[in-house]
């Protein structure tokens, strides 16, 4: 069912509106000009976009950091087409006050709490444009993290960040949090005149001089790319457009990593077209912080696990810079639609990579995501919910976090680069800017996008491929490239010669990046013994590493075989890193034991008030948490 409105504002303009449940119909999609706006229901939002959207929001609030409270209003301009009411999503929020642009109080009902929070209904008086919502945020507000100082990296002052993808923004501000609805914003923030605050948005380089700070976001954003993050920060210039935040003692290290950000924006424009939004700079976070990177617009915010000290992880930059486009640009409509935002940016972040450091470096950032994607398939086949393993899922009735798997990463990108090696990389490549180009700010279902690739790309170049199997079919289809690297060739002819019998220190490791320690590490034989286990930890220091990503992977190899002299750094690493990637299967390995699930159970409850709440939801799940500690109520 689709229904053609004219828009009520901008003449241009043109409303589609369809319903997410509806994957079946495609006529007349990509008969709609470029500048149409598409309007999805998305059933992780209590947003009724079709009735009345936000499209502007002026926030206005004060963190107060020793009550872990942030207060204030968030004041929205809206769309509507004379609708009576207007919904927004919250979590855990204490509505004060709701007014109009006049100042006039509207009624307003909070609907019943469940995993997406609770609606709050405003009653609009005809003719409203502007609503004010007063509120402050609840004590585990699920999309905040604060730290105490001890925490941080300088233990001198608390720092705060927060995370809204995929539905946590709704627990700091009330808003219309869908993908879908995209709405500029202003922000007036006070906080400690100690502290810095930067956002998603243009930002201060330098302290203010009462802690009070002015942002602004012209372009036009979904809500779960809202972004705050207040500390003692510094900030450190690589190159004119791009540069670093971070705390202080760590701020020139950050800067000396990513010194190829320019090169990095540079590269990607020259792939994908312009760069549109201004400066790019990324923030470096205390080391909780629970993904590798975050793709807020302006400002990446980015884990400190990848400052190695030798450059060798900076393509977790390109891939957030990639976002920029792919996601942040031309954004899924839907969390069932995630792959339009992760596939397409593993597929660009590789063609960053590829373009900067050649093919043989993109090779092996391509054998180690499809290792990932492997294993993860057999994770889902397995699982409650096989069908996971699908591009479009299908999250009815879920939290949407649990449908951001691997799948989305790296099959969505093997069935990009299956159609680039179909039409050559010409072509793909003048498909994928025109791509962004045509649906630039405006959000994208897989049916929309399916249908725009029939027209631009396979039917003009007479290609007949089972999409069907690629999109709704579960696990990897046989037609997926495979891809090869000489270097990790060589990485497994060294793993053969130390299992017959070649010294590990004899080994032909002068030269090997990050990427060759993770596969070999990962393609170690599965038992090994204790002799090989102190062998290999003489040789390389892989215990005393400072390298996240190696330390991790020695760490699994270490439980598996319990190596015990690396305990106290696996119980040191689980207490300070709260990336999810590093802790589901270090904490799953050791699940797999008895000795281990007593570890796991120890090292949780002292880790787990360290770590974010999307971190602590899944590790929760994960070792059946809530099972043996109820929660208490006094
Ligand atoms: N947008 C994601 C992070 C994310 C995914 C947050 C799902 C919330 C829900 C980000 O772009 C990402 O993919 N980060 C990866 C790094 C990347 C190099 C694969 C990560 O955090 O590991
Ligand atoms: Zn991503």
């Amino acid at each position: 069912m689709h229904m053609l409105t004219r828009s009520l504002v901008p003449a241009m303009f043109l409303f589609l509106v369809a319903c997410s449940t509806d994957t079946t119909s495609h006529e007349g999609q990509d008969a709609q000009p470029a500048d149409t706006v598409l309007i999805v229901m998305d059933q992780h939002s209590h947003a009724r976009p079709n009735e009345a959207a936000i499209t502007h929001l002026d926030l206005d609030i004060t963190v107060d950091m020793t009550a872990k409270r942030i207060t204030g209003t968030a004041s929205y301009a809206i769309r509507s087409a004379n609708a009576q009411q207007i919904a927004f999503d919250t979590n855990g929020l204490t509505i004060e006050r709701v007014t109009d642009g006049s100042g006039k109080e509207l009624e307003y009902a909070m609907g019943d709490s469940t995993f997406l929070g609770r609606a709050l209904t405003v009653e609009l008086p005809k003719g409203a444009d502007r609503v004010t919502i007063a509120y402050s945020t609840g004590k585990n507000a699920k999309a905040l993290q604060w730290l105490d100082p001890q925490q941080t990296a300088d233990k001198k002052h608390p720092f705060l960040f927060t995370q809204g993808q995929a539905i946590l923004t709704r627990s700091w501000i009330p808003v219309q949090d869908s993908p879908g609805i995209r709405f500029t914003y202003t922000a007036k923030v006070k906080v400690p005149a100690e502290l810095m605050a930067v956002m998603s948005a243009t930002n201060p380089q330098e302290l203010s001089a009462d802690g009070s700070y002015v942002f602004k976001m012209e372009q036009p954003i979904p809500a779960y790319l809202i972004a705050l993050a207040v500390g003692d920060i510094a900030f450190k210039p690589v190159g004119a457009r791009t540069g670093v935040y971070a705390e202080r003692s760590v701020v020139d290290r950050a800067a000396w990593e990513f010194a190829d950000m320019g090169t990095m924006l540079e590269t990607a424009e020259a792939l994908y077209g312009p760069y549109r939004w201004g400066r790019y700079d990324v923030i470096v976070l205390p080391p909780s912080f629970p993904f590798g990177g975050m793709e807020n617009p302006r400002l990446t915010f980015a884990t400190p696990t990848i400052l190695t000290g030798d450059r060798s992880l900076t393509s977790l930059v390109a891939h957030e810079l990639a976002h920029s486009w792919s996601g942040n640009l031309v954004t899924n409509a839907t969390w069932d639609d995630f792959w339009l935002n992760e596939g397409f940016t593993v597929y660009f972040e590789s063609r960053i990579s590829e373009a900067i450091h050649g093919p043989d470096y993109a090779g092996m950032l391509q054998q180690l995501g499809r290792q990932d994607l492997l294993n993860t398939l057999v994770t889902i086949a397995r699982s409650k919910h096989p069908e996971d393993s699908k591009l479009r899922l299908d999250l009815t009735g879920r939290d949407p976090d649990e449908g951001m798997t691997e799948v989305a990463y790296e099959k969505g990108a093997a069935f990009l680069r299956l159609l680039e090696s179909k039409v050559g990389r010409p072509k793909f490549d003048a498909f994928i800017r025109d791509y962004f180009d045509r649906f630039a700010f405006q959000s994208m279902t897989t049916d929309r996008f399916l249908v725009h690739l029939q027209d631009h790309l396979l039917s003009p170049n007479q290609l007949v491929l089972d999409v069907e199997a690629w999109v709704d079919g579960v696990g990897l289809p046989a037609d997926a490239p495979t891809p090869m690297s000489d270097r990790f060739n060589k990485v497994d002819a060294e793993i053969q010669r130390w299992v017959i019998g070649t010294p590990a220190a004899k080994l032909a490791t002068n030269g090997w990046s990050t990427f060759e320690w993770m596969h070999f590490l990962r393609n170690l034989p599965k038992a090994l013994s204790a002799d090989q286990m102190n062998e290999l930890d003489k040789a390389f220091a892989f215990t005393a590493s400072g390298n996240a990503e190696v330390l991790a992977a020695w760490l699994e190899q270490c439980i598996r075989n319990d190596h015990d002299a690396a305990y106290a750094r696996l119980d040191q690493f689980l207490n300070t890193v709260g990336r999810r990637k590093f802790l589901v299967p270090l904490y799953t390995e050791l699940k797999a034991t008895e000795k281990g699930r007593i570890m796991a159970q120890t090292i949780y409850a002292s880790a787990r008030p360290n770590y974010h709440s999307v971190s602590v939801n899944t590790i929760d799940d994960l070792l059946a948490w809530k099972d043996n500690h109820p929660p208490v109520n006094f």
